[in-house]
């Protein structure tokens, strides 16, 4: 490509990347219709185990901590990013092409930006906090849906009973899929092992009802609800 077509070409990247910077902020991607949002002008009321959801995701559940839940409009991101410990994905076809395969994040990103390593070293496998709106939104309802950055969870239920019991169960033999995890009752090893997350996350505790409340309230947070 010539100096003037790479000029030509950045810019039109540039505007494209504005173009979805601006849907992505408006009413059509925003539309804030959810169950949760209508409770919040007083018409509407979470039911008791949506309710108790709301309160674990604050409180014992902690995940309030990363997914900020706070008041009207939420957004459910600190917008920073954390290392889950999330397992390989083997259905992810980035193994047909490479077997070992690992996605190192945003370290990886701040490496190949020219960081030094004790920049990205401690950013290794930290992944953006996602909001958890529309968590649960989905063209029909048999649609499976993907979780985590590399798509292992398939579930929410899935996804839940890991933050509570990362730390617990034994270590899967193998790279197990969520499905195949939750049968024999473990996790596999984390696809980054470093700076995963023990603080916020891993033995939470909570009983299989909490649980269920947890993923109730996510639930909650899907627009255009129709009451
Ligand atoms: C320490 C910060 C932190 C805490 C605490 C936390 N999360 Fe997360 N959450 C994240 C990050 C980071 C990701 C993305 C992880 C990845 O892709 O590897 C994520 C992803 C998710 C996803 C997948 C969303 C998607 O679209 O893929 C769900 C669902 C979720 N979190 C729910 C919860 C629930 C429920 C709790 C509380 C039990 C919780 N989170 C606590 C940081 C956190």
């Amino acid at each position: 490509m010539s100096d003037a077509d790479r000029v030509k070409s950045n810019k039109a990247y540039g505007q494209i990347g504005l173009s979805i910077a601006v849907y992505e902020d408006s009413p059509e991607v925003n539309a804030f219709s959810s169950k949760h949002d209508l409770t919040f002008d007083g018409k509407l009321k979470l039911d008791k185990e949506e309710q108790r959801g709301y309160a674990l995701f604050r409180g014992k559940g902690m995940c309030h901590r990363c997914h900020i839940s706070n008041g009207k409009q939420a957004l459910f991101t600190d917008f920073t990013f954390d290392n889950l410990g999330i397992p390989k994905n083997p259905e992810n076809p980035a193994y047909i092409v490479d077997p070992d395969f690992v996605d190192p994040g945003l370290g990886g990103f701040l490496m190949s930006a020219g960081y030094p390593e004790e920049v990205y070293e401690s950013e290794w496998g930290k992944q953006k906090v996602p909001t958890l709106r529309n968590v649960d939104l989905r063209p029909y309802e048999a649609f499976v849906k993907a979780y985590g950055h590399n798509g292992y969870f398939k579930t929410i239920e899935g996804i839940v009973h890991f933050y509570n019991t990362r730390d617990v169960k034994d270590e899967c033999p193998g790279d197990y899929t969520e499905a195949e995890s939750l049968a024999a009752d473990c996790w596999p090893a984390p696809e980054v092992a470093d700076n995963v997350n023990t603080d916020e996350l891993g033995d939470l505790g909570l009983t299989p009802d909490e649980e269920a409340a947890i993923v109730a309230f996510l639930k909650t947070l899907s627009d255009g609800f129709v009451p």
